[in-house]
């Protein structure tokens, strides 16, 4: 959509910032957003049972779907930018109607989002700029996807085309399993997100997540990040949203990122104003390091969970001028993200069960913690009326810490981890592996 040019908060202001979302990503942007001495409030919707404890923040109880009551309450609290965390607000349309209501918004429109909420539209996407990415098939039927994993010669990954919650993917090991797979998303296991499904070409190597923010025209890097997507230790289990991360990803070369700079990142940007999409947020870049190079597996139109987290205490208070200028279409592209001589690292509490099945409700002690460069972002928690901190999610708490190098990080992150507990607290013992000296496998 094009945006208002006459947009009258068309001008610098940061003194009331909103966030939509409710987890530890709203929560780290939250952190670092406040740390900017310009900032005075830090709004957020919902937000959760960390939210307060962070300098200057402050929870709204109010439906974003309720778009009426919305408006009247940032005209009154004089929200100055919006930042939506996550991925069904932004396909929702809300960045749209919020940018139309004159408010500087960091987060894409709906047709921006579709890089996320369809994943055959962002494989057409990228075939059509000659991205590099594993091969594909889209079908819309079980007929069609019978067809082709029988007549494929190459090991297939079956993906529900729409949003679901990270859990549409499947990586079989025999075609049996792939043909299970494309039965259960076409019977409906996803709703509307399985109408269509993508088969794709099984490709190999490491993961990595790249975040460009961008202001529909320009873009600059955040540090590079590595999530831990599998539940148990020596990533085994079923896939979760991310039980752990760390920042930078040192396995990243300047060769790599000049490569991703040039083959994905560039095009993307350009693919997108092709398209007349003024795309103001982030894009979170999902990479495979293939043996023939860098590819993507998949992208999102927000902040990695719990990337963000473990990027967001390398930033400073400058973090929140860019996000508005991203939201204005004025960045210049050449601002630079000075980032301390220190890496991240973040390890995530999660409740018995996830990702499946969890209980919630449980009481959440935390003891006395090491706070320098430690941050606990709540990931999902609530209070009772005693004002009591609950487990209110799957992902529960992360714990982040930040040193000079990954092994002081992480012994750092399971001291204060050890500090925590509640009913069914599970969590990955080796997060970080692949960067910890000390770090010996099958620990
Ligand atoms: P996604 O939700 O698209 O990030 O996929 C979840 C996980 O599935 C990714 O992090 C990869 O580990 C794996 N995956 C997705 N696509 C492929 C592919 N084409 N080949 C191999 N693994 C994949
Ligand atoms: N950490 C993976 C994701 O946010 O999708």
């Amino acid at each position: 959509m094009s945006i208002n040019s006459k947009n009258p908060k068309n001008f610098s202001r940061l003194e009331n910032i909103l966030i939509i979302g409710n987890g530890g990503r709203e929560n780290s942007l939250a952190w670092v957003i406040q740390k900017n001495v310009l900032v005075k409030k830090v709004y957020l919707i919902p937000g959760n049972g960390g939210s307060e404890r962070i300098n200057k923040c402050e929870r709204i109880n109010i439906d974003i779907n309720n778009k009426d009551q919305l408006v009247e309450k940032l005209d009154l609290l004089k929200v100055d930018l919006i930042v939506i965390g996550p991925e069904i607000p932004l396909a929702n349309g809300l960045a749209d109607f919020l940018r139309q209501k004159n408010f500087k918004v960091f987060g894409p429109g709906k047709d921006g989002a579709k890089l996320e909420y369809s994943k055959s539209w962002a494989k057409e996407f990228m075939q059509g700029a000659n991205i590099p990415t594993a091969k594909f098939w889209k079908v819309n039927s079980l007929e069609k996807a019978k067809k082709v994993i029988l007549s494929s010669s190459i090991p297939l990954v079956v993906k529900a085309d729409g949003l679901a919650s990270g859990k549409g993917v499947f990586i079989p090991d025999t075609k049996d399993e792939c043909l299970k797979a494309a039965e259960l998303i076409f019977n409906g296991k996803f709703g509307k997100s399985g109408n269509v499904v993508v088969l794709e070409e099984k490709i190999q190597g490491p993961e990595v997540s790249v975040f460009a923010l961008c202001d529909g025209k320009k873009y600059i890097l955040l540090p590079t990040a590595q999530d831990h997507k599998r539940l148990n230790d020596n990533d085994k289990g079923p896939n979760t949203g991310g039980m752990g991360a760390y920042s930078p990803a040192p396995l990243l070369t300047e060769d790599h990122i000049d490569t991703i700079v040039k083959e994905i990142i560039e095009p993307t940007i350009n693919e997108l104003n092709k398209k007349n999409i003024d795309y103001r947020g982030v894009i979170y870049f999902g990479l495979m390091i293939t043996k023939s190079g860098p590819k993507v597996i998949e992208y999102n139109c927000r902040f990695g969970d719990p990337e963000c987290q473990t990027i967001m205490p390398l930033l400073d208070q400058n973090f929140v001028s860019l996000l508005e200028k991203c939201s204005m279409g004025k960045l210049t592209g050449e601002e630079k993200i000075d980032i301390p001589d220190k890496v991240s690292g973040c390890v995530i509490a999660t409740s018995k069960g996830y990702p499946q099945e969890y209980a919630t409700g449980f009481p959440i002690k935390i003891g006395k913690i090491d706070s320098t460069d430690c941050q606990i972002f709540d990931s999902g928690t609530c209070f009772n009326e005693n004002g009591e901190l609950l487990t209110d999610g799957g992902r529960v708490l992360s714990i982040v810490c930040q040193d000079k190098n990954f092994d002081l990080v992480f012994d750092k992150a399971y001291k204060n981890l050890n500090k925590i507990n509640f009913d069914g607290i599970y969590f990955r013992n080796d997060i970080g592996h692949q960067v910890r000296k000390s770090f010996s496998k099958g620990k």
